[in-house]
């Protein structure tokens, strides 16, 4: 079993690699399933056809099936009662019945639901493969962590909770907040079950892997570099980062020449920022993405004789670690074409990143390095590198 992730930037080109992959992942021989919660409908766009909120085989294919899922209707359908339970809540304190519906529902639903739909499939064992676009931000993943934090404890404490809501029933109307009936609970107790299951699919690294698709752009690339900081630090394996929308070295039109010379100065960045992961180079084709002949198309340029369920790469790039005064990030270093580096001569804050200026043989090369978000709140003390390794320290005052 493998679950595959996509993520990155609106129109960095998730939906149209997800079904390539799937596809080439069902021309292997494995059965698929492709997740899609994209508003915008555009897996049924790239497999021309009409995808359903449950999965519907791709005509003409072999073991490929694609969900375009309905955040919508899911939420109404599993997690009405808890929702209408928040209302309740909102509206006893005096708010306006839209605002309180706009209130209950929760950042990043949509992206959430699609996560809750793996868990569903992945349990299933119907399918050998799934592969998931549109996939949260890193911000949107920490949800996962929710059950393990609070999880067990609120379940346990809401299932001890359970027989006084009858008595609570009573006092209602004198303290003067809905309880949560029984039914509430039980679902309140099942999603947390349900997000922790979620979470041992997501950290199996034999299972799942998240993989980085970025355009070679100026805001692709940091973006995608914080969700790879994120995605170490919760534990989930990223495999793989996919350059997408380059233009092709035969395009010799002076009029693409800005483009090219700024999209190779990003390339160059992209391997530093991913380094040690594996990154693949795909053309941006002469037209959208279309349909199953462009699609398979796509795929094969992508992956070639390779299979694309294996794991790319094992390990975790952005190392944190806690030592005797504080915090150690450990950022590996991307081999220099035929130099060497020689020295760290400026470290300094640029916002959530740090910004440090490292000397080589062929000169000063500056690095942008996502910070945890504890290390805001300790003093930046020193960096060294060793043995082709940058490492910085944060001393802990508190
Ligand atoms: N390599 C490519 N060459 C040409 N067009 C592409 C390429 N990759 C994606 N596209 C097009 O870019 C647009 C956005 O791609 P899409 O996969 O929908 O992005 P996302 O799902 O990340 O928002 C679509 O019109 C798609 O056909
Ligand atoms: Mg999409």
């Amino acid at each position: 079993m493998r679950v595959i992730f996509y993520t990155g930037k609106g129109g960095s080109g998730k939906s149209v690699i997800s079904c390539a992959t799937a596809l080439k992942l069902s021309e292997l021989g494995y059965e698929t399933l492709v997740i899609s919660s994209d508003p915008a409908h555009t897996i049924s766009d790239a497999f021309e056809m009409q995808i359903q909120h449950t999965p519907t085989e791709i005509s003409g294919r072999d073991k490929l099936w694609a969900i375009q899922v309905d955040p919508i209707r899911e939420v109404r359908e599993k997690y009405g009662v808890i929702q209408e339970y928040i209302v309740s809540l909102f509206k006893s304190k005096g708010l306006d019945e839209v605002l309180a519906y706009e209130i209950a529902a929760l950042p990043n639903m949509t992206e959430f639901i699609s996560l809750l739909k793996v868990v569903e499939f992945v349990e299933s064992n119907n399918y050998d493969v799934i592969v998931l676009d549109t996939v949260p931000s890193g911000e949107a993943l920490k949800n996962i962590y929710l059950p393990t934090l609070l999880g067990s404890t609120a379940a346990k404490l809401i299932k001890l909770v359970a027989p006084l809501v009858n008595i609570a029933k009573v006092v209602e109307p004198i303290v003067g907040l809905p309880t949560p009936s029984k039914e509430v609970i039980s679902e309140d107790i099942e999603l947390m079950e349900i997000l922790g299951r979620l979470k041992n699919i997501i950290v199996d690294r034999e299972v799942t892997s998240l993989r980085l698709i970025a355009n070679p752009d100026a805001f692709s690339i940091q973006n995608l570099r914080r969700t790879h900081l994120l995605a170490n630090l919760y534990d989930i394996n990223v495999d793989l980062a996919i350059m997408n929308k380059v233009i092709p070295e035969k395009v010799s039109d002076s009029y693409f020449k800005g483009w090219k010379n700024a999209q190779e100065k990003y390339l160059t960045e992209a391997e530093a920022a991913f380094h040690p992961l594996p990154i693949k180079r795909l053309r941006l084709f002469q037209s959208e993405v279309k349909g199953v002949r462009l699609l398979s198309e796509l795929g094969d340029e992508l992956f070639g004789d390779e299979d694309p369920a294996e794991v790319y790469f094992e390990g975790k790039a952005i190392k944190v670690m806690w030592s005797n005064h504080g915090l150690e990030v450990v950022v590996p270093l991307p081999p220099l074409f035929a130099s060497k580096y020689k020295d760290v001569c400026e470290v300094e804050r640029a916002g959530e990143d740090l910004s440090v200026v490292i000397s080589t043989d062929i000169g000063e090369v500056r690095n942008f390095i996502p910070l945890p978000t504890i290390a805001h709140i300790m003093k930046l003390d020193s960096a060294k590198l060793l043995n082709g390794e940058l490492h910085i320290y944060f001393i802990d005052e508190r």
